[in-house]
C-alpha cells in the first residue's frame, strides 16, 4: 500500500540524519512521515528549515527546532517527496504547491534525498501534470506564453490554473499554479530552460540534477536509487 511505502521511505531517510545537522524539511505526505520519524529520534542540536507553512506547523507541533534559509543558508541534508522520479533522478515536484520554497531549499543543500512510494518511479516524466508557479498579476497573459512554449514542445494542452474548493490555489508566496498536462516530456532540460525564460513564471516543478539519492518504499522494503 502506498502509504506504508511512503512511511518506510520516510523512516529510512530519518536514519540518515545526524545530531547537529541543519536539515531541509520537504512538503507533502511522504515528507510528513520523514518529519515524524525525525522528531521521534530526538537528536540533539538539529535545526530544521521547512519548505512550506504546512511543514513548519507539523515540525513545530512535534517539537523540532525551526530555522530559516536566511539564518541557516547552508543546509546539510534536505529530504523531500516527489510526484515523479524519472531517469537520472530527474523529478517532477510541486503537487503540493510548495515547489518554489522546495527548490530554494534544495539548491542550498549539500545533499538532497528524495523519498517516494514505488508508483512514483517512471521511465519518462510527464504523466503527472507539471506544476508551473506564476505571479498572480497578469497570470492569464503569462499562461498564453506558457501555452506557446508547450506547443513548441509538442504539448498541445494549455496548462490549467489550479483550483481548489475555495477557489484559485495560492502558494505560500501568494503566486498561482498552472498545471501542464504533458503526457511525456521528451527534452526536460530544454523545457525547463524555456519555461524559466517566460516573464511571470517564477518557477517550475522540474527538479534536474538536484537529487543525490532516492529512497523508494516498496512492499518488500526500501530500494535505493542513484542518479
Ligand atoms: C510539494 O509541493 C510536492 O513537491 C511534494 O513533495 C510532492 O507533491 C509529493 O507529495 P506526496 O509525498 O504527498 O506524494
Amino acid at each position: 500500500m502506498s502509504d506504508q511505502q511512503k512511511k518506510i521511505a520516510g523512516e529510512a531517510a530519518a536514519l540518515r540524519v545526524e545530531a547537529g545537522m541543519v536539515v531541509g524539511l520537504g512538503t507533502g505526505s511522504t515528507a510528513a512521515w520523514f518529519v515524524k520519524a525525525l522528531a521521534a529520534r530526538g537528536l540533539d542540536g538539529l535545526r530544521c528549515v521547512p519548505t512550506s507553512e504546512a511543514t513548519a506547523d507539523l515540525a513545530r507541533e512535534l517539537g523540532l527546532t525551526l530555522s530559516t534559509l536566511d539564518d541557516t543558508p547552508r543546509i546539510d541534508l534536505t529530504v523531500d517527496g516527489a510526484d515523479e522520479v524519472g531517469p537520472g533522478l530527474a523529478l517532477i515536484k510541486g503537487g503540493g504547491a510548495a515547489l518554489l520554497r522546495e527548490k530554494l531549499v534544495w539548491e542550498a543543500s549539500e545533499r538532497c534525498l528524495v523519498i517516494a512510494d514505488a508508483a512514483k518511479v517512471v521511465k519518462v516524466l510527464g504523466q503527472f501534470p507539471l506544476p508551473i508557479e506564476v505571479v498572480a498579476f497578469g497570470h492569464k497573459t503569462t499562461a498564453n506564453r506558457i501555452a506557446d512554449v508547450l506547443l513548441d514542445h509538442d504539448i498541445q494542452m494549455p496548462a490549467r490554473l489550479r483550483q481548489a474548493d475555495r477557489g484559485v490555489v495560492r502558494t505560500d508566496g501568494g503566486n498561482v499554479i498552472y498545471d501542464a498536462r504533458c503526457d511525456a516530456i521528451h527534452d526536460v532540460v530544454r523545457l525547463a530552460d524555456d519555461l524559466k525564460l517566460i516573464t511571470g513564471v517564477v518557477e517550475h516543478g522540474l527538479f534536474l540534477d538536484l537529487a543525490d539519492e532516492a529512497i523508494i518504499g516498496t512492499d518488500s522494503g526500501v530500494e535505493l536509487l542513484l542518479p
